[in-house]
């Protein structure tokens, strides 16, 4: 999820790497690291003993540190490294907490390779207890360390180091970009991709990079190679051979970059928000990675093994959150007493540590923060277990103070969110929830049957956030020119929907200005359709599901008063055309998924009414990332 930064060449490796690791640094990371290949003169004797050659063999030499970059560049700079080739890695901590042990490069049991990785190895577990038992022995929690040792078992059995690595990654399930070295092999780098990018640089004079970005590289070349997914390459100073996992050799296209530095950054969108709501089929595919079983109608949340019988003894569960986190919860409890039928209680975590709230053993406490930095959600969940609940997060990010309180939790693997506004940690929260919803269900009340058809809808569900994207955004442009000047704006949805309008409300106040506010659909009647005129744009969340016809009733009732309806419906939904003046059409699913889909409009609608208002979309004015006051 983080960088990858490779050099192979005459010049020196260290500055180059580590310039590179810092243009990467925009896309947050927790430690960084180096491996190079020291080259070491050494006077051999010849056979007669009598005259000596000088000989050269090469050293594995790795640094790393939890911390910044410049933490590296100290240590480096006290260590003087001499080397023409190497690889660099800034890690964003899925496996194991943010350490010195745990930051990447990772070598074998040999300490004879290195590798630096991106991405999650999910069958991590199942390797690292084959190799165990084969004499292996681990320094870090990381999936990382188990792929390193997997390629050092091959290699140890004379494979090359190319075959090593293809040999490996053909037993891996999960997601990767990988650079590879090996003391004994010092002319060359081996990277690999599946669901993580990598690209390969060419420069001048026989040198060589790869990283996971360009903007790692672009200082030195424009030339590059795209490798796509289940492709390898080796590059050496000598060129480089490209081929597939399954070993097809293959040729791929030298390709110039056009963009600049910054555009790279952003992906080629033109802010980080635009580029993290495009990234939510990859990021909610993440969040699924490894824990379904799909024939089993059910899911393994790896963190909460340990505490599967309190979950079953629960009582109540009860969320607490703060902003969209919140409204991730508020959904969850909508899931879960839907499909688990636990009682769920939820509460804005700034709420529930002040007010002395009723708490004890038989409730398990829910924490969902993005940052695991909230200052009230923390306090809320110190509060929780000060009265006895076992306490549990939903975390973004690794090794964060609630990751670290809570007494278990599940990560939601989104990666580094950069803009202020939450968007694919929310659909990533919900993904989470939506696991936890059918494990809960399946230890009580719902079928293997059940739990294998919400499984399938789910899997589909990166796919459908996708086409969403792809038929709705040129409209939502037009529709925000439209209304981009409005003062107000209201955002009306029932049942699962009544939270994603809470969430268009406050992206759209948070980024752009607008005075918005989210209600559920039939409370309007009791207050705010006294404000409804024909300067009102109402956002109606009105997908085909229980409460559909419920919702088109508000709709008249909306255009009875001239207000403007902008309705989020399902595709086909023919009767809506009818009512609503704009329609954004979102691909069918299960009620209890369509958040997943309802809210990606939301965003994007939100983000082109800011930016056509011309304001700071990834800092907003008044907003932190992590709010760590109270
Ligand atoms: C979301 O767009 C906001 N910036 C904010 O409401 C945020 O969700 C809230 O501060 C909670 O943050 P957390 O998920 O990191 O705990
Ligand atoms: N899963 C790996 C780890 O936790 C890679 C993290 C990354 O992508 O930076 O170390």
């Amino acid at each position: 999820m983080c960088g990858i930064v490779g050099y192979v060449g005459n010049r020196e490796a260290t500055p180059i790497l580590l310039s590179g690791l810092k243009r990467l640094e925009y896309r947050g990371y927790d430690s960084a690291g180096l491996a190079l290949l020291e080259e070491l003169p050494r006077a051999v004797s010849t056979s007669n003993g009598h005259s000596a050659e000088l000989v050269t063999s090469t050293r594995l030499i790795i640094e790393k540190c939890k911390g910044k970059v410049t933490d590296l560049e100290e240590i480096a700079a006290n260590k003087p490294l001499h080397s023409t080739i190497g690889i660099g890695h800034t890690r964003w901590a899925t496996h194991g907490a943010p350490s010195d042990v745990n930051s990447h490069p990772h070598t074998d049991q040999n300490d004879k390779i290195a590798i630096i990785h991106n991405g999650i190895i999910e069958n991590y577990a199942h390797i690292r207890d084959r190799l165990i038992a084969r004499g292996h022995s681990f320094r870090s929690e990381t999936d990382t360390e188990v792929l390193a040792h997997l390629i050092g078992e091959f290699y140890s059995q004379n494979h090359n180091l190319t075959e090593s690595v293809r040999l490996a990654l053909n037993e891996v399930v999960g997601a990767f970009g990988i650079a590879v070295i090996a003391a004994d092999d010092p002319n060359e780098i081996v990277c690999a991709r599946k669901g993580s990018p990598l690209v390969i640089g060419v420069g001048n004079d026989n040198e060589y990079f790869v990283a996971s970005d360009a903007a790692a590289i672009i200082a030195h070349t424009r030339q590059v190679i795209y490798l796509s997914d289940n492709e390898m390459a080796t590059v050496s100073r000598s060129g480089i051979k490209t081929r597939t996992i399954s070993n097809i050799e293959i040729t791929k296209p030298v390709e110039v970059i056009d963009m600049e530095l910054e555009a790279i950054e952003k992906g080629g969108f033109a802010h980080f928000m635009l580029k993290e709501i495009h990234e939510q089929p990859r990021t909610i595919t993440d969040a699924m990675r490894g824990r379904v079983i799909e024939e089993e109608g059910n899911v393994i949340l790896g963190g909460l093994q340990n505490h599967l019988k309190d979950l079953r003894r629960a009582k109540r569960l009860i969320i607490t959150a703060c902003g969209t986190s919140f409204h991730a919860g508020l959904i969850g409890k909508y899931m879960i007493e839907q499909y688990a039928r636990v009682p769920v209680e939820i509460e804005y975590a700034s709420e529930f540590r002040y007010r002395n709230p009723i708490v004890d053993d038989e409730d398990v406490m829910f924490a969902i923060s993005q940052s695991g930095e909230t200052a009230d959600t923390l306090a809320a969940i110190r509060e929780g277990k000060r009265k006895g609940s076992l306490a549990l997060g939903i975390v973004n990010v690794v090794g964060s103070t609630i990751a670290r309180e809570s007494d278990a939790g599940v990560y939601i693997h989104a990666g580094p969110e950069i803009g202020v506004a939450s968007t694919k940690a929310f659909t990533s929260q919900l993904t989470v929830l939506a696991l936890l919803t059918i494990m809960l269900g399946r230890m009580r009340h719902l079928s293997v049957v059940d739990g294998r058809s919400m499984i399938r809808e789910l899997l589909q569900i990166p796919d459908k956030v996708q086409q969403t994207l792809d038929s709705t955004e040129r409209q939502i442009t037009e529709i925000a020119e439209i209304f981009k000047d409005a003062a107000n704006f209201l955002y009306l949805g029932r049942g699962y929907n009544y939270p994603v309008a809470l969430e268009g409300a406050l992206k759209l106040k948070e980024i752009s200005y607008i005075h918005a506010e989210g209600y559920p659909a039939a409370e309007m009647k009791h207050g705010p359709i006294a404000l409804i005129d024909e300067n009102m744009p109402v956002v109606v969340i009105a997908p085909q599901d229980d409460v559909y016809e419920k919702v088109l009733s508000n709709i008249q009732e909306v255009r009875a008063r001239k207000g403007h309806v902008i309705a989020i419906a399902t595709e086909g939904d023919e009767k809506i055309k009818e009512l609503a003046e704009q329609v954004i059409f979102i691909p069918k699913t299960l009620p209890v998924f369509t958040p997943l889909l309802s809210v990606v409009p939301l965003q994007l609608l939100s983000y082109y009414i800011a930016t056509a208002r011309g304001c700071n979309v990834d800092q907003p004015r008044n907003l932190a990332k992590s709010v760590t006051v109270e």
